[in-house]
């Protein structure tokens, strides 16, 4: 990739992390919302459809990273890099398998269960600290891919 379409990439990239902490730190608020069981039904859709946003905004992050060259610029500065990029394109679908775990969870309650909530509150979390573990590892990749080659942004 040219030099100028790299720091483009990096910073898309950025920026795309930045959009999707800021719609994990609203999910986790709306996650622990205290519902009462008259507001179940309606507090529920809502959580399934920001969970559904959520998923879909971060297919096109997936995307991004997999198909916009992001990947295989990492692979060209860094070849030895080439089982962490699988394994981080993996875990894009596995993020992508247990969302989907979590929305069926919901889907399925029908009436406020505290335990079922609390274990799907926890499967939640989960996903976002394996999420921001698997970014933390991107932004290293990135450093070697866009900056450390050039010493600096292209
Ligand atoms: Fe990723
Ligand atoms: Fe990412």
């Amino acid at each position: 990739m040219k030099e100028g379409k790299k720091s483009e990439m990096a910073s898309r990239l950025v920026q795309d992390h930045k959009g999707l902490n800021e719609d994990i730190g609203a999910l986790k608020i709306f996650m622990m919302k205290e519902v009462e069981p008259r507001d179940f039904g309606d507090w529920r859709l809502e959580f399934v459809w920001q969970l559904r946003d959520f998923k879909n905004r971060l297919l096109k992050h997936f995307d991004l990273e997999e198909e916009g060259g992001f990947m295989a610029d990492v692979l060209e500065a860094a070849p030895h890099s080439e089982n962490q990029i699988n394994a981080l394109k993996a875990e894009h679908d596995q993020i992508v398998v247990n969302l989907d775990d979590v929305m069926d969870q919901l889907k399925a309650m029908e009436a406020r269960d505290v335990t079922r909530l609390n274990n799907i509150r926890m499967a939640v979390n989960d996903i976002f600290s394996v999420l921001r573990e698997h970014e933390n590892q991107e932004h290293t990749l990135m450093q070697r891919a866009y900056f450390r080659e050039y010493g600096g942004p292209a």
